[in-house]
């Protein structure tokens, strides 16, 4: 250290983001919070035009720092430094529901628990997920009520949650899994409650006595779990063991499995949703994609069948680019940073949006335009920056299940293409929200057509 250095005086922390472009939102105490969670893209997408690639912002009653655009990304999902709490970021929503997630834990703890955990994600152990999957998706689809208008929605979160509770679980369809699914809705339902006092009747008590159900039926069942081994997640995670032999206690198990439920549901349902309907308004999608499942050696498709479907792999893309079911990655600042050339203080709510990097023109060419070949090797318009299309989010907490997602979008398509053509009323348009998960506000009315 030089003398000068003894001289500097040292530097006083910084207290606040009022230095930043910016501002407080459009009224006292709630700022953006209503545009926030009714006109998020376009509100967010002015500031961005007006403020540039960072700005605060004042909503769900908290001060954010927002970035935008890939480098942005970079910055906080590689976080080289460990400058980024998600735990902070996420557990005022979900701590008391869903206690002990991956995304609700830091650092080496994370990293921890991640290892063990991405023994249920290998090759060998999804394979056996389709087929636990192919046969009870081929069946619920048949069921699929046709020659009239259904909302695809329902449908389709109903059937997935059947498939959860087989798939995650390993419950067999019957009494029990109707339990488990009640269980596990009322206690998604709650993470999304604006009181969150244990009042009776409420959503919010609702979802407690939801993971009361739930961590009943896996402490039930964990040492049966624990003595043999089954193709689904739970079994999965009570075997699981990382190079060095560490494993997960009965609570990690529980918790673990319980976020996963939580993880899983939602975000692929949205997905869906999406796909279905783009796939509704571009009916020449649907033959292509028809065309590419019917030369498969298999009807019901294998693990193998599934990664030989670049078309569908670009229409999955293309979809999660256009409607990405997880809008904004939100993190809270360990310590006091710098960011594109402002000082960011400690404790500061910091977030970045997958939805707004994938409708920056200066990224894709005609964004609201459907065109899945643009992640075709002959474009790979998705590949200028590696932060640019980022669905699954990125670095340490980077989605563990986006291989599974893909398999089970897959095989949901592939069965209802092979069954049914898909129309929407004519010049229809799907009404839908972003925040906090991207959903239709009206529950996507469509009809299949049997072939
Ligand atoms: C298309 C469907 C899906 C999308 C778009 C999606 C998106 C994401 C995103 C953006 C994150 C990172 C959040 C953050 O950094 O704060 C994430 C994390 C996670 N996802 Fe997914 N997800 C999907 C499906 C699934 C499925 C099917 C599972 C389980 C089978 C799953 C399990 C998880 C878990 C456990 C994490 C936390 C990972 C960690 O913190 O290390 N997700 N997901």
């Amino acid at each position: 250290m030089s003398s000068s250095d003894y001289l500097k005086a040292p530097r006083k922390p910084c207290a606040d983001v009022n230095h930043l472009p910016g501002d407080n939102g459009a009224l006292p105490l709630l700022g953006d919070t209503i545009p926030f969670l009714t006109n998020y893209l376009p509100m967010s997408m002015e500031k961005y035009r007006k403020y540039g690639k960072i700005f605060r912002s004042h909503a769900l009653l908290q001060k954010t720092v927002v970035m935008v655009g890939p480098e942005a990304n970079e910055i906080l999902l590689k976080d080289q430094q460990k400058l980024f709490s998600s735990k902070k970021a996420w557990d005022p929503f979900l701590d008391k529901l869903f206690p002990n997630g991956l995304m609700l834990m830091d650092f080496g703890d994370h990293k921890l628990n991640r290892r063990i955990l991405q023994a249920a994600f290998k090759k060998d152990v999804l394979a056996n997920y389709v087929g636990t999957m192919n046969p009870m998706i081929a069946q619920r689809l048949a069921a699929l009520p046709h020659n009239r208008e259904v909302a695809f929605k329902d449908e389709i979160k109903a059937l997935l949650l059947d498939v959860a509770a087989q798939v995650f679980m390993g419950v067999e369809i019957g009494d029990e899994a109707a339990k488990i699914n009640r269980a596990f809705v009322h206690a998604m339902e709650a993470s999304l409650a604006i009181v969150k006092l244990p009042i009776p009747g409420t959503t919010w008590k609702k979802g407690l006595d939801g993971r009361k159900v739930l961590e009943a039926f896996i402490e039930q069942h964990i040492h049966r779990k624990r003595a043999q081994q089954s193709d689904d997640f739970f079994s999965q995670f009570c075997h699981a063991r990382d190079e060095e032999g560490n494993f997960l206690s009965d609570e990690a198990v529980r918790d673990h499995i319980i976020f996963l439920l939580f993880a899983a549901h939602d975000t692929t349902t949205s997905t869906l949703c999406s796909a279905v309907y783009l796939l509704a308004k571009n009916p020449e999608w649907q033959d292509k994609l028809l065309e590419e499942f019917d030369a498969l050696a298999h009807s019901a498709p294998s693990f193998d069948d599934l990664g030989q479907l670049p078309l569908a792999s670009y229409v999955m893309q293309e979809t999660l680019r256009m409607y990405p079911p997880v809008p904004v990655i939100p993190r809270r600042t360990v310590r006091e940073t710098e960011i594109f050339g402002y000082r960011i203080p400690a404790n500061t709510s910091i977030g970045i949006s997958p939805l707004m990097t994938h409708y920056l023109e200066e990224w894709w060419t005609e964004p609201q335009r459907f065109d899945p070949m643009r992640f075709s090797p002959e474009r790979a318009e998705h590949k200028k920056h590696f932060y640019q299309w980022l669905p699954f989010g990125g670095g340490s907490h980077k989605c563990i299940g986006l291989n599974f997602a893909e398999i089970q979008v897959k095989i949901v398509l592939l069965h209802l293409l092979k069954r049914y053509r898909i129309e929407a009323r004519p010049a229809y348009t799907m009404p839908y929200n972003p925040v906090p998960i991207s959903f239709p506000t009206d529950g996507l009315p469509l009809r299949f057509i049997p072939r």
